[in-house]
């Protein structure tokens, strides 16, 4: 016998094996399988990795809204004609303490969703950031660094916060060069007044955010401070 009529034989044994176990379950393995209705969107989806604080955050500021627009109509379309994100702008987000930053840059992730773009986005603070690339025991940073640079959004929270060192310099250098190149948007927010930010993230991180952020500074009150006075 060849190897050829031997396979046929071999899978028709195992379908037949597989009926008599989903028979024996009362599974009638010829039914129709009816999809379940797509009830979950993606921003139901989102809200379950947006931190509660910003699960309601809307991003009202008109800098914003104008560089979500953007990037929801310069989107690629995927399949089903549904739009996608490609290459953009980037947004630097800056100002005070409790100005609403966070709640802007989450604003505008669940804005987008909320116009349907589909979107792969990740989002950590430049502090998490330095801390996970520290070697540890069952972790993989390189690996971490890799899908942050990659992923098609990032919200890259409170640059310039972190203690700086060459290490963290570089290691920031990496990720926004990275998304400098591919030209991947990219949401950054920092406290730092935009001419502080050279001295605190290096003059080649500060360059490339010049070249590919619009900015927005927000002014105002301490927020926090505000609500619980
Ligand atoms: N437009 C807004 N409407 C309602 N609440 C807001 C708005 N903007 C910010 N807040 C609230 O104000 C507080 C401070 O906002 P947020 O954390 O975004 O400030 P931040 O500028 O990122 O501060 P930090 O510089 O300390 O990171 C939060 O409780 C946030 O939910
Ligand atoms: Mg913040």
């Amino acid at each position: 016998m060849t190897t050829a009529t031997r396979e046929p034989r071999t899978a028709a044994r195992a379908v037949n094996r597989i009926g008599a176990i989903l028979a024996a379950r009362g599974i009638d393995p010829r039914a129709e399988i009816i999809p379940e209705p797509d009830t979950v969107t993606a921003l139901q989806l989102a809200d379950a990795r947006i931190p509660p604080r910003y699960l309601g955050a809307l991003a009202d500021h008109p800098r914003i809204t104008a560089w979500t627009d953007e990037i929801a109509r310069t989107g690629r379309r995927g399949p089903g004609g549904v739009p996608g994100i490609a290459t953009g702008p980037s947004l630097l987000i800056a100002g005070p303490t409790g100005t609403g930053k966070t709640h802007q840059a989450y604003g505008a992730i669940r804005a987008l969703l909320a116009a349907g773009v589909r979107l792969r986005w990740e989002a950590t603070t430049a502090a998490d950031l330095y801390a996970a690339q520290r070697p540890q025991h069952g972790s993989d940073p390189e690996q971490q660094l890799w899908r942050l640079g990659r992923s098609p959004l990032l919200l890259l929270d409170d640059l310039g916060a972190a203690k700086h060192s060459p290490w963290t310099e570089e290691l920031t250098y990496r990720l926004v060069n990275h998304r400098y190149n591919q030209l991947l948007p990219t949401l950054v927010t920092t406290n730092l007044p935009v001419a502080e930010l050279r001295d605190a993230v290096g003059d080649r991180v500060a360059s490339r955010l010049a070249e590919m952020t619009d900015r927005v500074i927000l002014t105002g009150h301490d927020r926090r401070r505000h609500t619980a006075g």
